[in-house]
């Protein structure tokens, strides 16, 4: 579908660059040509990523956390220095804990919807009036996750998603004037690193939920990837404000219950 030129000369920022969805979307993104920045909180491990990356292209790296809008403004300052202009943003970094409701307390729902909307946002305005505005030109995808009927066992990432997916359509209007567009995609349950945080009673409950998904497997980095490169491409050129499941039809059928029955077995 894309050639090795797809992205040449696009400057594109994918913030959690350094692990597991982002590192894909990363990587692909730099043998199809673009000059790639990544971004994410932990310096020494985003420069071992950065140093891998590296093989596949110009790659540049830059320490910043998304809820800390003056280290959003310094990570704009090196970019516009080094490239002059952003062409794409993909705001990627994220994280959530599972938990039943009832057990999440003030400090972890700010945490999350710190992360997962504020951070989000923040990012998204500050590069708007960076550079997209400013260009007249962006193209902004948001990786959400699958919440169409709530988040079971993770209430504060559904409602925060469910926020950014949101936010999502109300920019894809008010910003067309800019040409920007702006689309999520949202995963359902992806074979990526971020998996690796989760207890070992709910790691367990893989295989019997891969059954569950119409599919009959969980997505993988790439599934993930080959969505937001498309939507970061001239052929998505009449597609904003939406959401793209990959998920293997998990939107449709799959019983998001299956988190929350373990959760209740050691919770509770
Ligand atoms: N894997 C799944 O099944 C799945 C499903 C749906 C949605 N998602 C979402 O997809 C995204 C990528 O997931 P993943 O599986 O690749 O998880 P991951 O390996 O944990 O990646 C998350 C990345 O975000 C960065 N990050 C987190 N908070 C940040 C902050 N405040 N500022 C800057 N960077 C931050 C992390 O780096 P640092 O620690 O260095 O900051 C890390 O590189 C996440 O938003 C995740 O919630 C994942």
């Amino acid at each position: 579908m894309f050639k090795s030129d797809t992205f040449k000369d696009k400057v594109i920022l994918v913030t959690g660059g350094r692990s597991g969805i982002g590192f894909q979307i990363a990587k692909d993104f730099l043998q199809l040509g673009g000059k790639v920045i990544i971004c994410s909180r932990k310096e020494d491990q985003l420069k071992t990523a950065a140093e891998e990356l590296s093989a596949y292209g110009e790659l540049s790296y830059k320490a910043c956390d998304i809820r800390n809008t003056d280290e959003i403004q310094s990570l704009a300052t090196m970019i516009k220095e080094k490239y002059k202009g952003l062409d794409i943003l993909i705001n990627n970094a994220g994280g959530q804990f599972p938990a039943l409701a009832e057990y999440i307390n003030d400090k972890g729902w700010n945490a999350v919807i710190n992360n997962n909307l504020n951070g989000t946002f923040a990012m998204t305005r500050e590069m708007a009036n960076a550079f997209f505005i400013p260009q007249k030109q962006g193209v902004i995808v948001n990786i959400i996750a699958e919440v169409l009927r709530g988040f079971p066992g993770m209430a504060h990432t559904g409602a925060a998603r469910a926020g950014v997916e949101n936010l999502t359509k109300t920019l894809a209007q008010e910003w067309s004037d800019f040409n920007i567009r702006i689309n999520c995609v949202a995963p359902g349950i992806i074979e990526s690193s971020g998996l690796d945080n989760y207890p070992k009673q709910i790691q367990d409950m893989f295989e019997e939920a891969q059954k569950a998904i119409p599919l009959k497997r969980f997505g993988k980095v790439e599934d993930v990837s080959n969505a937001v490169t498309f939507l970061s491409s001239p052929m998505s050129a009449y597609i904003t404000g939406v959401s793209l499941y990959v998920d293997g039809a998990q939107h449709l059928g799959f019983d998001k219950m299956g988190l929350a029955n373990v959760l209740k077995s050691f919770m509770n």
